[in-house]
């Protein structure tokens, strides 16, 4: 180009000219471009730039209904044909209205905890996969879903150290089997407080609103100062008056015993950093309670009772995307969670030499007897993370014993996982409700399971459980609890481990497959 350009200054030629000049602007306007997309200027909504999976995307549309079968109080833009609405009394009692939220399962229950850890998980998976989400026409149901759960948390919280916990009474709602469009019982509410605390509720409560007030941060300010200031006020709570919920509230642990409060405050610290910047946040998990809690160089399976290793993968965006100045300290303890992320990730990959041998025949992770897909979901979302992490970051290899791997590998990893729940199994069943030819027709769900006209009461209803007839009404995006070791599925309503579906396993399948719509990007910071 510099011949053309001397030839050019020499004759004066005004084609030439005209040509260096527009030559320049398109370089610059380039640079500007670039520099403006680094700055997340088109940060909202960009179109993914890969293909559309349509398998994921037909299942993530599937998956998102549930929490529309799952929802209570007065419905809005009611979806499901058979649901209506119901619990419009709840929390009455303490002049609240809590009549939003979800019901847990296959029952009646609102039960806080694993409540407010489906708001993080579906909050998380916007956070990363809101733009791919959109490019589905998906995003404004996880929205909608998302603010049903936390329009009820917020009223939860009437006070700084007051958390309703629970709306319902198990010992009630379970000797009943019917619609809860049409129960009766008396709706007992259970609060923390300070003298009764509950760190893992509160601090999981705080987790669920920092991470919702960054997907609402945009599209409603007020809204979402509102759950960060709850947010802020209950992490408080939970840390300073710590105690575990389970010892305070002990009929909580026949349902959702919890194994210790220090991971959820930990994770709640970290999106409370990520919420809010704050110092103080991150300095919360890089130094004592990072040394207490962290349980470093040891990764555990990620659940509603087990916070740490998505702690470990959350934390790792900040190394992964070094978007914030950090001390030498702080460094180094962030690089212990990601080490562990590491770890983790290392016994996900099938042929690592550290490969977990907690996996079935069929390759898919396999834990516990009781609702086993959920830790193949979780596992299988925290590693497409990882992956798009990686590849944002240009990080081209994760070395697991000497022996590399490639974000591929991870990818590759999560869709087995995925592929196995929609079908790729032994049984050739779907175990997405709704998804495929052959899925679950006996789930463990009373709305679905009991006819709408059906004039049954507590008692008589239980004659729709124990019908050998399958559901009347599809509960359209329940994730059942899933197949056992030795990939066998008995489609019995009775079979509660293996067929009742539970609110927070569809927001971790939500989150999964809204991971594998595309290969893309994800954004370097959230806001
Ligand atoms: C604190 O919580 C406990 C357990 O839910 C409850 O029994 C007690 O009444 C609460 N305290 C106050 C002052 O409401
Ligand atoms: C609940 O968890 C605690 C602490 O992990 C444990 O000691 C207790 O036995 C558990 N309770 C039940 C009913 O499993
Ligand atoms: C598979 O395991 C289940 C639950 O442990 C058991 O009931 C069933 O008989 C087993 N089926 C086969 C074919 O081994």
């Amino acid at each position: 180009m510099g011949g053309k350009e001397a030839e050019a200054s020499k004759s004066g030629g005004l084609f030439w000219r005209l040509l260096v000049s527009l030559i320049a602007a398109l370089v610059i306007a380039t640079v500007v471009l670039t520099i403006l997309r680094d700055l997340h200027y088109f940060k909202k909504h960009r179109a993914p730039t890969h293909p559309i999976n349509k398998k994921y995307a037909d299942a993530l549309q599937i998956a998102l209904q549930f929490f529309d079968v799952q929802k209570s109080g007065k419905l809005v833009d009611n979806r499901i044909s058979w649901r209506g609405d119901s619990g419009l009394e709840d929390g009455s009692e303490a002049n609240l209205d809590l009549s939003k939220g979800m019901y847990d399962a296959g029952d009646s229950m609102k039960f806080g905890f694993p409540m407010a850890f489906t708001a993080t998980i579906l909050s998380w998976a916007i956070l990363e996969y809101g733009d791919q989400m959109n490019a589905v026409k998906q995003l404004e149901y996880a929205h909608n879903s998302l603010r049903w759960i936390t329009d009820f948390l917020l009223n939860a919280h009437p006070s700084e150290n007051v958390l309703y916990i629970q709306v319902g009474d198990p010992e009630i709602d379970h000797k009943c089997w019917e619609r809860p469009e049409t129960m009766s019982e008396k709706r007992p509410l259970i609060q923390v407080n300070t003298t009764f605390p509950g760190t893992e509720v509160a601090a999981e409560t705080a987790a669920a609103m920092a991470s919702a007030s960054l997907v609402f941060k945009q599209i409603d300010p007020a809204y979402s100062n509102s759950l960060l200031m709850h947010a802020r006020q209950l992490f408080a709570f939970a840390d300073t008056f710590r105690g575990c919920y389970s010892i305070s509230i002990p009929q909580v642990q026949n349902f959702y015993n919890s194994s210790g409060y220090g991971d959820e405050l930990l994770w709640a610290a970290s999106w409370l950093f990520h919420a809010t910047k704050d110092e103080s946040y991150l300095n919360y998990v890089t130094q004592q309670n990072g040394k207490i809690f962290g349980n470093w160089d040891s990764p555990t399976w990620f659940s509603w009772d087990d916070k740490l290793a998505g702690t470990q993968v959350l934390l790792s965006r900040l190394m992964f995307f070094g978007s914030i100045e950090m001390s030498t300290v702080e460094n180094l303890y962030l690089q212990m969670y990601r080490e562990t992320a590491e770890i983790l990730m290392c016994t996900l990959l099938p042929d690592s030499p550290t490969a977990t041998s907690e996996r079935t025949p069929g390759g898919l992770i396999w834990v516990t007897e009781w609702n086993p897909l959920q830790h193949p979901v979780a596992s299988a979302f925290l590693a497409i993370l990882y992956s798009d992490y990686m590849l944002t970051s240009r990080t081209e290899t994760l070395y697991c014993s000497g022996n590399s791997y490639k974000p591929d590998d991870l990818r590759n990893f999560a869709i087995s996982q995925a592929d196995y729940v929609l079908g790729t199994n032994p049984m050739k069943l779907s175990y997405l409700v709704g998804y495929g030819s052959s899925y679950p027709q006996h789930v463990h769900h009373r709305g679905s399971s009991i006819p709408v006209d059906a004039d049954t009461g507590c008692k008589d209803g239980f004659k729709w459980l124990y019908s050998k007839n399958p559901n009347p009404n599809v509960a359209v995006g329940a994730l059942v609890g899933g197949p056992s070791f030795n990939e066998s599925y008995s489609d019995e309503r009775s079979n509660v481990k293996q067929s009742e579906p539970s609110t927070y396993n569809t927001a971790l399948i939500v989150a999964l497959l809204s991971g594998l719509l595309t290969t893309s990007s994800v954004v370097q910071s959230y806001t």
